[in-house]
């Protein structure tokens, strides 16, 4: 039988950056740290209350003054992959957006004089590329096509911070469900009007989160002894057909309407590939490392969001 490594827990509270800290994610993690007792610090573009500003660029004193307060810090920087047609203009704001992000966290590490005890970088699970039926785990390779290789380039940038001893977590996140950001923001106004329905054939599968188990377990990954790549997704994986039957039950809505692959390739380009072919993902790491998801089903984790 495999042993549980069960992580020790903080009983102080812990400063801890957020690069990226202002998005959908971000916004949740922040407020989770905060309820746990912890004190977040958001490095953003955008100036706000409890931000610290930087351009994601550049190293300026004042954010690597913030951040040498901090042991932990949290990478989930990132335009978002599906707004809008992947032109080469897309392409490349997606992949600066996140490798010279990484990379500047990473030589910031060099810079501070104590460097932090542990690197969580967000990546995706598009890293093992359209995997059919198969499921796969952290052990599994990097899959094909842009996703596939942009996530394998941004979790490289982020592991070169464990050659000076920092501990590094890749995050390979799911799709992350809540109501205010990600594909609910999207899907949930379609439903409600009566137009929602399976993507292509419906048969692509989608391995998801629920925001709150998220956020639990970016604080869990924080003190548990955990590096390398870790898959953030629920045990339950299901395929597209199965989540808008799901989300039709749950917001009494017909979800029949299929969306045909072509007019989605039409509409969006290269970036359809996202919503018409999946990945059936499993966490091994995180069941062994003895996390408890809130919600293991799909059921439960869109009850808890939507009603
Ligand atoms: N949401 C999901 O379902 C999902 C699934 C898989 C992976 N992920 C990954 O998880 C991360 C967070 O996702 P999210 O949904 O929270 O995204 P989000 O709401 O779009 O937030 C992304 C954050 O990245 C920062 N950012 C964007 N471009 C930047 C740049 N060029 N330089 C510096 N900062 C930049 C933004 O901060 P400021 O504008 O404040 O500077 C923003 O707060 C992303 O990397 C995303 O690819 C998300």
């Amino acid at each position: 039988m495999r042993s549980i490594r069960r992580p020790k827990v903080y009983n102080q509270a812990v400063r801890i950056l957020i690069a990226g800290g202002s998005g959908f994610v971000g916004n949740s993690v922040g407020r989770a740290l905060q309820e746990a007792g912890h004190e977040p610090l958001v490095l953003s573009r955008r100036p706000g209350p409890s931000a610290v500003l930087w351009d994601g660029a550049s190293l300026t004193d004042s954010w690597l003054a913030a951040a040498a307060q901090c042991p932990a810090w949290i990478n989930l920087c990132g335009e978002g992959i599906a707004e809008g047609r992947w032109s080469r203009e897309r392409r490349e704001a997606l992949w600066t957006s996140r490798l010279l992000t990484t990379s500047l966290l990473v030589d910031a590490m060099s810079k501070v004089p104590v460097r932090p005890k542990v690197f969580i970088s967000a990546s995706a699970v598009g890293y093992y590329g359209d995997m059919g039926n198969i499921t796969v785990d952290e052990s599994d390779a990097a899959g094909q096509g842009f996703l596939a290789g942009l996530c394998a380039d941004w979790e490289r940038e982020a592991l070169r911070a464990a050659e000076s001893g920092v501990r590094v977590v890749g995050l390979r996140l799911g799709a992350v469900l809540g109501r205010e950001g990600g594909m609910l923001a999207r899907l949930v106004p379609l439903f409600k009007l009566g137009l929602g329905g399976p993507l292509g054939d419906g048969k692509q599968w989608l391995s998801w989160i629920s925001r709150e188990d998220l956020a639990r377990l970016i604080i869990h990954l924080v003190a548990a002894d955990i590096s390398g790549a870790v898959n953030a997704v629920a045990p339950e994986p299901v395929t597209n057909g199965e989540f808008s039957r799901a989300l039709g039950a749950v917001l009494h809505r017909p979800a029949f309407l299929r969306v045909p692959g072509f007019a989605l390739r039409l509409a969006l380009g290269g970036m359809a590939s996202v919503l018409l072919t999946g990945q059936r993902v499993v966490s091994r790491k995180v069941m062994e490392s003895g996390f408890v998801f809130k919600h293991p089903s799909l059921d439960a984790a869109l009850r808890a969001e939507l009603l």
